[in-house]
């Protein structure tokens, strides 16, 4: 049996989103290809089939595609990062793997992290209007993620935000500077970034499930400063991080993924070098699969769904895979968990976020693309300092 095969991927162009593709999953089927000429794009929207691809079949569905194929997925100019580059992208993981996605590194550079997170709640602190008109908080965090980035790889970090290397350095499609090589932090540390405005804007949003997150920060550390080593004794604040990364998973439709050969998958041949996305958004989304899952409720990781990880080690669910799973799975995953905890943890722990003065919520609409789902709008968010 063939995968169904249908219209020519032209046709459909920069809509190949992970909704236009969890709507055509429901006509087609858990597996189904688009076909462009000679090359075919395999989509699978089943968590069995990803288990398939990710890790059973890990091996042969293991390649990433080459810059060709990645040619027709670039629409706009955020994906040429891929087409470019795409070599290097493959080669980070072999180099960087060692040196920098371990635990010993997260042990390394945690207090420098924290140092870094810090010095966002003291400029909140310092500014006035951040109470009254309130303010963008995105330019301070992209801030202090490149150079938390820095510090780890460069041993260096820029002042602020109008340091003309920082602008240079957060520039996506800038030349290829010495730099700039090391892009493919860029395209990190901004899918961090995005995480960290969804969870803000959740946060603001929710006031519930803000003030939770702080009473349970203030009942287990007692007043002390959250570090990363109390990240495991915060499992609301942890249920937090992954409620955001299930309803807003940052890269929806994983990094394409190619086999070599000749694979099966589902009982379909998929052919030779075709590019095999897996739809994790809907795999995390999908009402069959989950309670509510329009909602933004992080109970639900501590109730029905207490068993799910992101991270293979505990119980690898197949329905909820931010980093995916496996050999090509997001070496990065070690570095982006706590980073995220940490910042969510010290800015309520110290803030009450809340939307401008008269605005009920602030806007979550996302834009999505091939490669990321994030916040349409960078919203405006107010920050009153907590009395102690
Ligand atoms: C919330 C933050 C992040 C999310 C949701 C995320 C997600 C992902 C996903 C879905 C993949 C592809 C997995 C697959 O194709 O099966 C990936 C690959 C990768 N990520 Fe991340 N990532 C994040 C942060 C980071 C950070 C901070 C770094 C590095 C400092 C990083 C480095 C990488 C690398 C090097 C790869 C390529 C792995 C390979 O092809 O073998 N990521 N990431």
């Amino acid at each position: 049996m063939s995968v169904p095969i249908f219209g020519n991927w032209l046709q459909v162009g920069n809509d190949l989103t992970h909704r236009f593709l969890a709507s055509m999953s429901k006509l087609y089927g858990d597996v189904f290809l688009l076909k462009l000429g000679s090359r075919s794009l395999v989509v699978v929207s089943d968590p069995k089939l990803a288990t398939e691809v990710l890790h059973t079949q890990g091996v042969e569905f293991g390649s990433r595609p080459r810059n060709v194929v990645f040619d027709i997925f670039t629409g706009n100019g955020q994906d040429m990062v891929f087409t470019v580059y795409g070599d290097h992208w493959r080669k980070m993981r072999r180099i960087m793997t060692l040196p920098f996605f371990t635990n010993k590194v997260v042990q390394q550079y945690k207090n420098m992290w924290e140092e870094e997170m810090d010095l966002v709640v003291e400029d909140l602190h310092k500014r006035e209007e951040v109470k009254t008109e309130g303010i963008v908080i995105r330019k301070r965090l992209q801030l202090m993620l490149y150079n938390i980035m820095y510090r780890m790889m460069f041993a260096t970090k820029f002042e602020s935000a109008e340091d003309p290397l920082f602008l240079q350095a957060t520039k996506f499609n800038s030349e290829r500077s010495r730099l700039a090589q090391s892009f493919e932090y860029n395209y990190a540390i901004e899918t961090t970034l995005w995480s960290m405005e969804w969870a803000i804007a959740e946060l603001v949003n929710h006031p519930n499930v803000q003030s939770k997150v702080r009473q349970e920060i203030s009942e287990v550390l007692q007043g002390n400063p959250i570090t990363e080593s109390d990240l495991n004794r915060l499992p609301y604040l942890q249920a937090v991080v992954k409620e955001t990364l299930r309803l807003h998973t940052p890269i929806p439709l994983l990094v394409p993924h190619m086999n070599l050969e000749e694979a099966k998958l589902g009982g379909h041949t998929i052919p030779q070098g075709s590019k095999v996305v897996v739809n994790a958004w809907w795999l995390a989304n999908n009402p069959e699969w989950w309670k509510n899952p329009d909602e933004f409720r992080p109970e639900r990781f501590l109730d029905e769904e207490a068993e799910t990880e992101a991270v293979a080690g505990g119980k690898v669910d197949f329905r909820f895979l931010p980093f995916g799973v496996g050999r090509r799975s997001c070496p990065g995953i070690i570095l982006a968990l706590p980073i995220l905890g940490l910042i969510v943890g010290k800015l309520v722990t110290d803030f009450e976020m809340r939307p401008p003065a008269g605005m009920e919520k602030v806007d979550v609409t996302e834009k999505g693309g091939q490669f990321s789902l994030h916040i349409a709008t960078h919203s405006v968010v107010t920050f009153h300092p907590i009395k102690a």
